[in-house]
């Protein structure tokens, strides 16, 4: 380990069970010297999976409901107190879509669902930095990340209104991020990150085939959760401070790629 966030205090959103890729970020933050306090959905906490990661991590456990600006306003205040100081840096690890639960066509969509999906997954990033903002609770040259996919540029189907979720937040990413960059110094950035086999990422239609595909479609196959972790390490690190306003791929290659040997040879065995 580099003691990459030896001092540094945050707010992880999202980590659920071990599959979460927050929880991997937990790990490798507390690994490289953080002390942050993880957050999710006060019916996440009914798992009770997060107490472990928080026992192992040192760290506290504030439920907040991040469509609710009452839960957010209460969990940046507390942590501040509780990390003693202002943030470093802070995690939005957070997607649903009840439309893809429920598996509504694109075409056909429950419109209250798409509005509390997006509630959910998109609005709620912007509602995080608001208060973020509002409070004066980062430090300068802190860093926000949250999590993408390439849905947002490209069409995949099953993704369904996530992807229109995931176009708002990158969009959001940037509008807010140049505000956070000149009044704070803090930047603001989306990683969009491969195929995951976590809950949010399984529940998406033919999933599995989906994650075969783009792994024998990039060229370093797919990125796991532990690799998004190590590289959202370094977004929050000291080493990425000019680094904002941007949607970082980390995908294997997978997004400039337009066919592979790989998939060539499965096409011309069927
Ligand atoms: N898994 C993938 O294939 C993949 C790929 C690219 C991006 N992502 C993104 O990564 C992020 C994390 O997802 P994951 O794959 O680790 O799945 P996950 O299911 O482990 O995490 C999603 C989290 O969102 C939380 N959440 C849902 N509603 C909430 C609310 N109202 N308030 C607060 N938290 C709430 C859940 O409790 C859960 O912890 C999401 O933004 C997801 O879209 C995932």
């Amino acid at each position: 380990m580099y003691n990459l966030l030896k001092g540094k205090r945050g707010i992880i959103f999202g980590a659920l069970d071990q599959n979460s890729i927050a929880w991997k970020v937990a790990e490798r933050a507390h690994e490289e010297g953080a002390t942050f306090v993880l957050t999710n959905a006060p019916i996440a906490m009914r798992f009770g999976e997060i107490n472990a990661l928080a026992e192992k991590t040192g760290s506290q456990v504030i439920p907040a409901d991040a469509t609710s600006m009452e839960d957010l306003e209460n969990l940046i205040t507390q942590s501040v107190e509780i990390l003693g100081g202002k943030l470093d840096f802070v995690l939005h690890s957070i997607g649903m879509s009840i439309n893809v639960r429920k598996g509504n066509h694109y075409t056909e969509q429950n419109y209250d669902y798409t509005h509390k999906g997006f509630d959910v997954s998109a609005l709620s990033f912007h509602k995080v930095m608001n208060v973020l903002y509002k409070n004066k609770a980062m430090n300068e040259w802190g860093s926000i990340v949250a999590l993408s996919y390439m849905a947002a540029q490209r069409v995949f189907p099953d993704y369904n209104d996530m992807a229109d979720n995931k176009a708002y937040l990158e969009s959001v990413a940037r509008s807010f991020g140049y505000f956070f960059g000149r009044d704070f110094k803090v930047r603001v950035n989306t990683i969009s990150q491969s195929p995951t086999p976590t809950t949010a990422g399984t529940g998406v239609k033919g999933f599995g085939d989906f994650l075969v595909f783009a792994e024998k479609m990039s060229p370093l196959g797919n990125a796991t959760a532990l690799e998004c972790a190590d590289y959202t390490i370094t977004m929050f690190s000291d080493l990425t401070r000019k680094v904002t306003l941007q949607n970082l791929l980390h995908d294997g290659g997978f997004s400039n790629m337009g066919i592979s040997d790989a998939i060539v040879a499965d096409y011309l065995r069927e």
